[in-house]
């Protein structure tokens, strides 16, 4: 009796249930592909900090505030201080720079929220790319134009992987400068 039942249910149910599974994760993969590449993700932040203005307009430099960006793997977001240096006269009686005194004051960080990510099992390196001459806006698109960042492009191995295949298409001012990237996996996995 007990036994007939179970093979009803293999029989019958097993099938059902795991085309609902299958569909269902095939489903959410696909809905939720453009979160995972984080592609349009452009969230407020603490501060309403403009790179149209202080990039684009009063054209202080990226390395000015991102200083890691030629020395090490990581671009680095600017400490508090580095805004004082001019917000301790420039608009400092705005509601913003009032916020943004408070943090320097406390001696807080502010809690910027992260854009782009790639995941801690996956290298990235800034400065192997940067040195070789390859413009923040080959990965980040018109930053200097920016109100507000957001992700402009992926960054899935096949992304990575599309222009290290491609780098003399894709970079055609760089020609003679560049190798194609690394496509064996240790490159990226180590
Ligand atoms: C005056 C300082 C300053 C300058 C100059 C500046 N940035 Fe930034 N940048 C910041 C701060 C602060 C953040 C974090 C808040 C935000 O995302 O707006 C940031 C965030 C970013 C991010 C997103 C970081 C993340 O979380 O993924 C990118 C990309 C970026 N900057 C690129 C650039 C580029 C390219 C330039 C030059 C065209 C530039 N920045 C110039 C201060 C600066
Ligand atoms: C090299 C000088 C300089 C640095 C460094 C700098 N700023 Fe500014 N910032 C200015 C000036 C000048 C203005 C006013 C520009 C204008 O309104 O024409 C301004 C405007 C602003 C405003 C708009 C204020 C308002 O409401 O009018 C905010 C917010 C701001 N900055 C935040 C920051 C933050 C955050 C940082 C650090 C990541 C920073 N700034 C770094 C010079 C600087
Ligand atoms: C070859 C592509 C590429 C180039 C060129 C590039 N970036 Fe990035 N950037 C990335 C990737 C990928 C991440 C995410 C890295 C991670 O999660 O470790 C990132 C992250 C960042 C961040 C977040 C904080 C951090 O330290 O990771 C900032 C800020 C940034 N980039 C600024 C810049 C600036 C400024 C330039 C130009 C001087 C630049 N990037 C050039 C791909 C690039
Ligand atoms: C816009 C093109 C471009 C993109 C996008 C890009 N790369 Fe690269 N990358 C290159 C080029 C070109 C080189 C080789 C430069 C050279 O050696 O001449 C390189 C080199 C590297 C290296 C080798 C560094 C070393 O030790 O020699 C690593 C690791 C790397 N990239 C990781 C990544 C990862 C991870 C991503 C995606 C998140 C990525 N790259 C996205 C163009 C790119
Ligand atoms: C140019 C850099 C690069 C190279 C080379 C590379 N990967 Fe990746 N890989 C990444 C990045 C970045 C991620 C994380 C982003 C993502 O999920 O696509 C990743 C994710 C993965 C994942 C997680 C699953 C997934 O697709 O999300 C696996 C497994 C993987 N890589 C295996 C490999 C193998 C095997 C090789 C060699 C044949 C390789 N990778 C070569 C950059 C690289």
């Amino acid at each position: 009796m007990k036994k007939s039942f179970l093979d009803y249910i293999i029989r019958n149910r097993l099938p059902v249930t795991l085309f609902v599974v299958v569909a269902s994760f095939a489903v959410t993969y696909y809905a939720t592909s453009a979160a995972r590449d984080g592609v349009g993700y452009t969230p407020s932040q603490p501060i309403n900090f403009s790179h149209k203005l202080h990039a684009g307009d009063m054209k202080i430099d990226c390395q000015y505030c991102h200083i890691g960006v030629e020395k090490t793997r990581f671009a680095t977001v600017p400490a508090v201080a580095t805004c004082m240096n001019c917000h301790t006269v420039a608009r400092k009686d705005k509601p913003e720079i009032i916020k943004l005194t408070k943090y320097y004051r406390e001696d807080k960080p502010i809690p910027w929220k992260r854009i782009h990510k790639v995941p801690d099992y996956a290298y990235f390196n800034h400065s192997v790319h940067v040195n070789k001459g390859i413009e923040c806006t080959a990965c980040h698109g018109e930053v200097a134009n920016m109100e507000k960042v957001g992700q402009m492009n992926s960054f899935t191995m096949g992304s990575c992987l599309n222009c290290h295949r491609n780098a003399h298409d894709k970079l055609p001012e760089l020609k003679n400068k560049i190798k194609p990237g690394p496509e064996y996996c240790s490159a990226c996995h180590r």
